[in-house]
């Protein structure tokens, strides 16, 4: 892989750097959460910690890989790594790529065992299928050596890595506003990733399209 290929325009403006530390705070968010869900005793639902630890390969490539990828996929983003340190970005890049498959290969199994119910479930399965699938394609793309589109599916991948942190900020608001836990579970399996994926697709749209 041509690595200086990864050079894009830089990211400048004050809204961009906003937008970045918001991604930032919600990964390091996500990920302290998983860290505490995995080696706090009594942090999380102890039915979902049950499952989890069950099947304690899983569990961990879970929680971990989870974490990994949501830390790491803010920096991903720096234009400045992968100007002057392209080999940084992509081993940052292979760690994220391989946390995402450790992740989503779990998330395949945990999705339709889910607490939130079959139509839960069925949200949570169907992330984790995109998850993996938008993984794939960036990382078909850049051994292609196509930047552009490579760029697109990870933007794409990381809305949906973020979807760990929207999650975690609107179950409380859910049920704050009246939802029983069952009903706002079962929401955020779906509210709390296509909405994400649906910005950055706007998001994308408006830049030029380049062949898929
Ligand atoms: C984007 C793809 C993801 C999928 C498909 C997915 C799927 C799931 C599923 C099905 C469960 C079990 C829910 C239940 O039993 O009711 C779960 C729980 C969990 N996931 Fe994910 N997840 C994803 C991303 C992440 C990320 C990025 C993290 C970490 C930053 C993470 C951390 C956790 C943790 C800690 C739990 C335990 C439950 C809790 O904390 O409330 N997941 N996930």
């Amino acid at each position: 892989m041509n690595v200086s290929a990864l050079t894009v325009p830089a990211a400048t403006s004050n809204w961009k750097r906003v937008g970045w530390v918001f991604l930032l705070l919600g990964g390091l968010f996500a990920a302290g959460n998983a860290i505490m869900f995995l080696y706090v005793d009594g942090h999380g639902s102890a039915e979902i910690k049950n499952r989890f630890f069950a099947t304690a390969l899983a569990g961990y490539a879970h929680g971990i890989g989870g974490a990994v990828a949501a830390l790491l996929g803010p920096f991903q983003l720096i234009t400045r790594i992968r100007t002057a340190w392209p080999r940084v970005h992509v081993w940052m890049g292979r760690t994220y790529l391989t946390a995402v498959l450790a992740g989503g290969l779990a998330g395949l199994y945990f999705g339709p065992q889910s607490s939130a119910g079959i139509v839960g479930s069925i949200g949570f399965t169907t992330l984790a299928v995109f998850w993996l699938y938008s993984g794939t394609q960036a990382y078909l793309a850049i051994r292609r050596g196509n930047v552009q589109v490579h760029r697109r599916w990870m933007l794409r991948n990381y809305a949906l890595t973020f979807g760990a942190a929207t999650l975690r900020i609107e179950l409380p608001l859910l049920i704050i506003g009246g939802l029983s836990f069952q009903m706002a579970y079962t929401l955020v399996a779906w509210i709390s990733w296509v909405p994400n994926w649906l910005i950055v697709e706007a998001w994308l749209r408006r830049r030029r399209a380049p062949a898929r």
